[in-house]
């Protein structure tokens, strides 16, 4: 994780690094396996429907799929899948230990503390009105997002409530930004047509963990 970029938001970190055990041919082979899941699933609405509604909806569906055990058809299968969410797991644990002064959990907390379900989903969003309101993940420690493809001009990421304080960051494919779940965050909307594609993961449990 040596090009790893720590920000501080109200004295919490939000980390910024490149998944560098994931090349980015096996990145466009999962971009490959979403979009044909994605398109699937978009034929059933209109050309110029608002695609933060298709995002929503999109998400709904990966979540009723998520109660059954089942993943998006295509991402499920691929071989490689597995890969991913070993190292989501293994930065999350990073996340945790590495942050003494903030958090102080002993290594064993820790390991308790990674044995949770990580869960995620796909967010597809695109211009014109592509975007995602400010929300929080309250059923979660931490949270990520692996940003698969990021067309110029896509929607940044920014951490806060009000004006005052904020923290936008820019995505770059092949990326995670690793923040404690309870941090509020939007996706500021997008000026490309061309489709911005991430997978959010969430380890579950108590949000509040990392806010005491
Ligand atoms: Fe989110």
């Amino acid at each position: 994780m040596s090009k790893k970029v720590v920000h501080l938001f109200n004295k919490r970190p939000i980390w910024q690094f490149p998944l560098e055990n994931i090349s980015s041919t096996l990145r466009q082979k999962w971009v490959n396996c979403i979009l044909k899941d994605w398109h699937n699933y978009r034929s059933d609405f209109p050309d110029d429907f608002n695609p933060s509604i298709i995002n929503n909806d999109f998400y709904v569906q990966q979540m009723k799929l998520l109660k059954k055990g089942k993943h998006l058809p295509t991402l499920g299968e691929d071989e490689d899948f597995p890969l991913l969410m070993k190292q989501f797991k293994e930065s999350i644990k990073n996340f945790l230990a590495d942050a003494p002064d903030v958090w102080k959990f002993p290594p064993t907390e820790i390991e308790k503390i990674i044995q949770k379900e990580i869960y995620f989903w796909i967010t597809i969003l695109h211009a014109p009105q592509g975007v995602h309101k400010l929300h929080m993940h309250e059923d979660s420690i931490v949270s990520g997002v692996y940003y698969l493809q990021v067309p110029e001009n896509s929607g940044c990421i920014r951490f806060g409530g009000g004006p005052k304080e904020e923290l936008i960051l820019k995505p770059k494919a092949g990326e995670v930004v690793l923040f404690p779940s309870y941090m509020r965050h939007e996706v500021l909307p997008c000026e490309n047509s061309d489709l911005r594609m991430s997978l959010a993961f969430n380890l579950k449990g108590d949000a509040l963990l990392l806010q005491k």
